[in-house]
């Protein structure tokens, strides 16, 4: 199917993330405020049946080839597996994966898997106790990484492990976080900051760049660019050479401020209150909910979507004089 989803800088989105639940159950410094947010009234999120709906047209009438599911925690919803299951059944098939902090992970990979999850990335931004629980409020590393332990053991591959590097908070992690991902076969991605969490509180001079998370990864090992082709991804990924004390493998840096990919963008977004939003950075968003709930058709739905990535943004514009954050915070988009 010929993607329908075409902006006016000649991108095309064939990668639709959709977020489940503004909920989560971690309270990342960088995400959300200590407090939590002013959830979604549960009658706004859309219900299993309508994601369904959505995801079906997106892929059948739209193009989309890959499907994310994000939240907030996106495990918070019962029925996710249910969700991944329609989706799962769909002609062409679309790939389906799943973001996620890793709580509560460990019990759900086999139901997942059946379903016909393919893969997981899971946050795992340190791995020393006090530290993670000062990052995510909460004191969860060990149940986290049980999460990745069993999605790895029940083939949701690659397993991508995401870290977002703060400074004065987890710089001393880059490379313990790298060693542990080599020596497991997981794929690590450092994840520069994003104006994205509680207002205010993103600092420009004081975010970690790529360039120095490489700079601390050069001391300890020996990096050479990888040789796949980077495409639509977001991370720039890096061959790690093994060495006598670890093997070797790829890491990744997600350079979103310092090296946008928006030129590149292939991604479309809705909210799991039924939100089309072209970009992480949208200052507007195209009402799904009410069509779904009007009666429309899948036409309307069809072309409220394309009608919304005509005015797709050209890039996020963190670097502008004039940038405002986007209202609504990660929790709230989906990553
Ligand atoms: P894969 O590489 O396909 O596994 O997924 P991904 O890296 O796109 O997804 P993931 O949910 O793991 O996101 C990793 C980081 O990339 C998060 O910090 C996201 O917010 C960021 N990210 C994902 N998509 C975009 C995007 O379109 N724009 C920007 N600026 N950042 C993005
Ligand atoms: N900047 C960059 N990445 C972020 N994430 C959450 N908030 C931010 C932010 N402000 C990451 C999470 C998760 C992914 C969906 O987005 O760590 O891995
Ligand atoms: Fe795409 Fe917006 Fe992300 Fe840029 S910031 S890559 S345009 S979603």
């Amino acid at each position: 199917i010929r993607s329908m989803l075409v902006d006016g800088y000649g991108r095309t989105a064939r990668d639709l993330r959709v977020s489940l639940t503004d909920r989560c159950n971690l309270r990342c410094t960088y995400c959300m405020p200590a407090e939590g947010l002013q959830w979604q009234p549960v009658e706004q999120t859309l219900t299993d049946d309508e994601m369904a709906r959505v995801i079906k047209v997106a892929v059948e009438r739209l193009g989309v080839t890959r499907i994310r599911f994000t939240g907030g925690e996106p495990l918070l919803r019962p029925g996710l597996e249910r969700i991944v299951a329609a989706a799962a059944s769909l002609t062409p098939r679309p790939e389906l994966a799943l973001t996620t902090n890793g709580l509560g992970l460990d019990k759900r990979v086999d139901a997942l898997a059946a379903a016909g999850l393919d893969r997981v990335n899971i946050s795992l931004d340190s791995l020393d106790r006090e530290r993670y629980a000062r990052l995510a409020r909460r004191d969860r590393l060990p149940d986290v990484l049980k999460g990745i332990e069993a999605a790895h053991r029940a083939g949701l591959l690659p397993v991508k492990v995401n870290a977002v590097i703060m400074r004065g908070v987890n710089e001393p992690d880059i490379v313990p976080l790298a060693q542990f991902c080599l020596e497991r076969g997981y794929e690590l991605r450092f994840i520069e900051q994003m104006p994205l969490g509680p207002k205010g509180e993103w600092d420009r001079e004081a975010m970690v760049t790529a360039e120095e998370i490489l700079g601390a990864l050069q001391e300890r090992f020996s990096l050479s660019a990888a040789e796949e082709p980077r495409g639509a991804a977001p991370a720039q990924l890096w061959r790690v050479a093994a060495d006598a004390t670890q093997p070797g493998g790829r890491v990744g840096v997600i350079a979103s401020v310092t090296h946008p990919f928006c030129g590149d963008c292939d991604r479309t977004r809705v909210t799991s209150d039924g939100q089309v939003r072209t970009c992480l950075f949208s200052r507007t968003e195209t009402d799904l909910r009410a069509i779904l709930r009007g009666g429309g058709s899948d036409e309307d739905l069809v072309a409220a979507w394309t009608g919304a990535h005509r005015a797709k943004p050209r890039a996020h514009g963190i670097d502008d004089v004039d940038f405002v954050q986007p209202d609504r915070t990660m929790s709230a988009i989906g990553g």
